[in-house]
């Protein structure tokens, strides 16, 4: 006879996450959630736009090269919340996490990081509830970026509502590593781990001179 492992606890767990997920995609429907993340997403999309357009006009280059968003999806609100040690429901997911909502700005030098959050902070509607300079003090991964989480207030069944926002700001150089860096490591359980971070790790500084390079040769050339 052969000896079949007995693996049907670990199948009624990967049921139950399932089974979980679902209950948060379909309470995400029934809330109209996504049509009302859309239109925050749209109102920050004309900021930015306005922002990069003012900043082109001032500087005559351009400064802001791509903006992107995304909503969570019921698969990553489900693993934020278990490492959080949350129950893993949509209600209580609105008021726990940040970046249900995420935008991300990318643009070419560092000091335009910077000129970019100035201007997000100067928006009279836009209420600041966190900033993470991860530029300034990278983190331990060598992953840089500025974080803003912001509140939007938005007009929803004729009711004000402040919606929480997760705005990534960084350089061309930052967003190429972070991206790869996600892709290769970041929360996965890749062997050797640790000597591929440390590799990450200094190209990641690497890349930082580089940014540092730029803007000096930047500023040269501005001097001309
Ligand atoms: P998350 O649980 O990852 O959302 O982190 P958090 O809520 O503690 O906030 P944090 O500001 O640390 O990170 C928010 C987001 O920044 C993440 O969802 C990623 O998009 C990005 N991020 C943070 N750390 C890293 C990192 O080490 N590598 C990469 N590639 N991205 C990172
Ligand atoms: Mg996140």
């Amino acid at each position: 006879m052969t000896y079949l492992p007995d693996n049907s606890n670990c199948r009624n767990g990967e049921r139950n996450i399932k089974k979980e997920i679902e209950k948060i995609r379909n309470e995400i429907n029934k809330d109209q959630y996504y049509l009302h993340c859309q239109y925050v997403m749209g109102v920050l999309a004309v900021k930015v736009k306005i922002i990069g357009e003012q900043l082109e006009s001032k500087y005559n280059r351009e400064v802001i090269q791509n903006v992107s968003q995304r909503i969570k999806t019921p698969e990553s609100i489900y693993a934020k919340m278990k490492r959080k040690n949350l129950k893993p429901e949509f209600t209580l997911a609105k008021t726990k996490l940040n970046d249900l909502i995420g935008i991300r700005i990318v643009c070419l030098f560092v000091d335009d990081v910077y000129e970019i959050v100035k201007m997000l902070k100067e928006q009279k509607d836009l209420t600041l509830i966190k900033e993470k300079d991860y530029i300034a003090k990278p983190k331990k991964s060598g992953y840089m970026s500025l974080h803003l989480i912001m509140g939007v207030p938005v007009c929803i069944d004729n009711k004000m509502e402040t919606k929480t926002v997760e705005i990534q700001i960084r350089t061309t150089a930052m967003d190429f590593w972070s991206v790869l860096e996600y892709q290769l490591l970041y929360k996965k359980n890749v062997k050797g781990a640790d000597k591929i971070g440390k590799e990450l790790k200094e190209y990641s500084e690497e890349i930082a001179s580089l940014d540092r390079k730029m803007l000096k040769l930047r500023n040269r050339i501005d001097a001309i």
